[in-house]
């Protein structure tokens, strides 16, 4: 397949990011075995993610989906985080499992966790494809990591920039006169 030509170059392939996948899921399925799942899934970047992730699960599992916005369209994070689109029921006593696209600044899901914890599920953990840890500027337990990335603008596999690029099936990083 041709590199979408706003791209300096593919950071993760088709294959890598299967593999990533299958590996996640291999550890969610150990440690939650004989226990029912709750998946969080924050849209809109972690929805392909998510799709490939919940069908190499094999336990008893539900869903729902989370809007946070953290404001603004461009590249950077604000810093403030909103909830735009809630869960639809209680997660009190379930084994809750956030599914998210990177992990960056921490600001969303640290906000988030905060959120969710006064909600008191049974337990509360983080699956995130990626990580940007020379980014982070609050501290966040992710139990799950796909990999680490380094401090680069990524686009695709659900990713965004502007709202373009989500539908790229790789991971690859934009080039920079795109968002300067
Ligand atoms: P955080 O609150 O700074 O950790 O931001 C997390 C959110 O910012 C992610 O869910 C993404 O939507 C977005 N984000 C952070 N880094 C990137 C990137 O490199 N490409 C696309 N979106 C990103
Ligand atoms: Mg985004």
């Amino acid at each position: 397949m041709e590199m979408n030509n706003a791209l300096k170059e593919i950071l993760l392939s088709e294959e890598k990011i299967k593999s990533m996948v299958d590996g996640l899921a291999e550890q969610i399925n150990k440690d939650y075995a004989g226990k029912k799942l709750f998946v969080i899934i924050i849209l809109k970047g972690s929805f392909v993610f998510a799709a490939d992730l919940v069908r190499k699960i094999n336990l008893p599992l539900e869903l729902d989906f989370m809007v946070v916005s953290s404001y603004g369209s461009g590249s950077q994070s604000s810093g403030i985080v909103k909830i735009v689109k809630d869960l639809n029921e209680s997660i009190k006593g379930k084994n809750v499992l956030i599914i998210e696209d990177i992990l960056d600044s921490g600001i969303t899901l640290s906000n988030l966790m905060e959120v969710l914890k006064v909600r008191q599920p049974e337990s509360l953990e983080i699956c995130t494809l990626l990580n940007k840890p020379e980014r982070r500027k609050t501290h966040v337990d992710a139990k799950y990591i796909g990999c680490d990335i380094p401090d680069e603008f990524i686009v695709g596999y659900g990713l965004d920039y502007d709202e373009k690029y989500r539908n790229l099936p790789y991971i690859g990083v934009l080039k920079e006169e795109i968002y300067k």
